[in-house]
């Protein structure tokens, strides 16, 4: 072999997490400010596209109770669901017509009472959707709202005279003429609406309002759910003046991003307090926020613990890393920079160093796949590429958040075509570039990477019809792939995506050290490789990640021994126990005292 080191092979290390735990000397030190959801492992299941069990295309709850034991054996502790709430599925569920019931596409309360008991009776936790942001214009609310000026509803929305000329503009995210007002004859008024006209925002100022939702809340954990995820939550509390914004005061004070205005209306602080006091704080819950327009600055006022509000939030700084300003999610040609990479994730770790706690995910059912994003998926580096970003996942300082599929490394299904899409977005936001004479080609491509509906597709199950998804005809394509990449082939291979992450779910369970140790980034210049140190009481872990499709060198201050590698997504590892040769994709967590 060609260079100087003196090459070490390796055979794979089979140390199971309780192994590597038992191997260690006494369990370090006990952190303060102990949290179970700090220690939990979230999974996100979009219900929708999990397993359809009457045959009409649809995921649906039953599915998921089919499907029970495959989740608990995957090692994780919470379950996100999206929303299972009735709604006209304008944007699958985040419009919701009735709070207090199930979507009947998805099945009915007894189907929910069921799936939470065998999640309970498996141990694990479930967290809803919280849509309160906005609700359905099918909601009751909403149609006794806009029924009259004079109806006692119509301050559950904000509404704005048509005589007193057009209101400033808003963005309406998923409006073809991007709009976030929508004029309403009967009453000769436009209603606000941040994302489509489907989804009238609701009036946070109204205490009738509060108490409604307050109450609903209720409702859910009185049945015994342990949580919920809070849907574009800092938008809740809005100026309702509603001046106008010019585009110099949006640059000035939000760094030309609406988000970031939407997100800090006055108020917002005392409503999430308030929600706190009346129903959190009853209940042993755990919260996370979407923190849409959420900074490093502002984070803390969300998750600080003395502050009585929400448990996590998580940022959108990493996810949105890439894409070319001025357009619609297009992908700068070169990629994006591992070292930006870093820097976001370093920043957001020591955000949360001190105080607070911090989440971490690469996918969600608003991103595409993350192996395509962020690894790989050609077929030669999908599967090692997607175990680098669940080891990155499973070893940060912060909650991970497991978007379903992840775990046998699904990749983007990339449509050539409009006429695939289902989601709201990008069909809009086709309309609106061609009305404007864009570029649509441009955006096709585009949305090949980074259409939501790539993260949307059905799961795969087997390699049967529809991947054993549905008997039916899916609401959506399924991957083509899935003859390949499937639970029961996966279940077969030793080595498989789906066998890796339960094993990094079982390493990060088992050492204290990966929740809550010390993070400390090395070599931050390094365009390829993302290593780090987590360190608690006596005890550090290297994890050293390749995030390149070429060998990458890399190496230490201190002697590596290649019998502590915990895991490692390749047979080998290369190393003189001074320097290390990462292999394309590889990642390695090494016991290093
Ligand atoms: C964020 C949700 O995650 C997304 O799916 C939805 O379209 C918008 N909020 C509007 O509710």
């Amino acid at each position: 072999m060609k260079n100087s080191l003196l090459l070490i092979l390796l055979s794979i290390l089979t140390l199971s997490g309780e192994q590597a735990f038992s191997a260690n000397k006494p369990n370090p030190s006990s952190p303060p400010d102990r949290k179970w959801w700090k220690e939990a492992v979230v999974y996100q299941i979009y219900p929708r596209s999990f397993k359809d069990s009457n045959g009409d295309g649809v995921g649906d709850l039953r599915g998921i109770v089919e499907k029970l034991d495959y989740i608990k054996s995957l090692g994780i502790d919470v379950v996100w669901l999206n929303p299972v709430f009735t709604s006209p599925n304008a944007d699958n569920g985040y419009d919701i017509s009735n709070y207090r019931d199930i979507m009947r596409e998805f099945g009915t309360m007894a189907d929910f009472d069921q799936l939470l008991k065998g999640m309970h009776e498996r141990g694990i936790k479930l967290v809803l959707d919280l849509v309160v942001n906005h609700s359905s214009d099918e909601h009751e609310w909403f149609k006794q709202s806009r029924s009259s000026r004079t109806n006692p509803y119509r301050d559950y929305y904000h509404w704005w005279p048509a005589e007193k000329g057009k209101p400033a503009f808003r963005p309406g995210a998923f409006e073809v003429d991007g709009s976030g007002w929508r004029y309403d004859s009967l009453t000769n008024a436009y209603y606000l609406h941040y994302f489509s006209y489907k989804q009238p925002d609701l009036n946070w100022e109204n205490p009738k309002l509060r108490k409604e939702i307050f109450d609903m809340m209720k409702f859910w954990f009185d049945k015994g759910v342990d949580g919920f995820r809070m849907d574009v939550i800092p938008f809740i509390a809005k100026d309702t003046a509603f001046p106008v914004i010019t585009q110099k005061e949006l640059q000035q004070k939000y760094n030309g991003d609406w988000s970031q205005y939407m997100g800090s209306g006055p108020g917002l602080h005392d409503y999430l307090k308030e929600m706190n006091r009346e129903v959190l704080s009853k209940y042993n819950c755990m919260t996370v926020a979407e923190g849409a327009g959420v900074t490093v600055k502002t984070a803390h006022d969300f998750v600080d613990e003395e502050r009585n509000e929400l448990n996590m939030l998580y940022h959108f700084e990493g996810v949105s890393l890439g894409y070319l300003p001025d357009k619609f999610k297009v992908m700068d040609p070169n990629g994006y920079k591992l070292t930006e990479f870093k820097k976001i994730y370093s920043k957001w770790d020591s955000v949360f160093s001190r105080k607070g706690w911090g989440t971490i995910y690469l996918g969600n059912h608003d991103q595409p796949r993350m192996v395509t994003r962020w690894g790989n998926d050609s077929l030669q580096y999908r599967e090692l590429s997607s175990k680098m970003l669940t080891t990155f996942l499973m070893t940060m300082r912060a909650t991970p958040y497991y978007y379903f599929g992840d775990e046998l490394g699904m990749n983007n299904i990339k449509f050539d075509q409009i006429e695939d899409y289902r989601d709201i977005e990008s069909i809009s936001m086709y309309q609106q570039i061609k009305n404007n004479g864009g570029d649509l080609q441009e955006f096709i491509d585009a949305q090949k990477i980074s259409a939501r509906d790539n993260s949307r597709t059905p799961f795969q199950w087997d390699a049967s019809q529809n991947a054993g998804f549905t008997s039916g005809t899916p609401w959506i394509k399924v991957n083509p792939n899935y003859r390949a990449v499937n639970v029961a082939a996966e279940e077969q291979d030793e080595n498989s995506v789906l066998n890796y992450f339960r094993k990094m779910v079982r390493l990060r369970k088992h050492n204290p050290v990966l929740v809550y140790g010390a993070y400390k980034l090395l070599v931050p210049e390094d365009p390829q490789v993302y290593a780090y140190t987590r360190t608690l009481g006596n005890e550090q872990f290297l994890i050293l990640l390749n995030f390149s499709a070429k060998k990458a060198d890399f190496a230490l201050d201190k002697k590596l021994n290649p019998a502590f590698v915990l895991i490692n997504n390749y047979p080998n590892i290369e190393t003189n126990g001074k320097q290390v040769k990462l292999a394309p994709y590889q990642a390695v967590v090494v016991r290093m005292k």
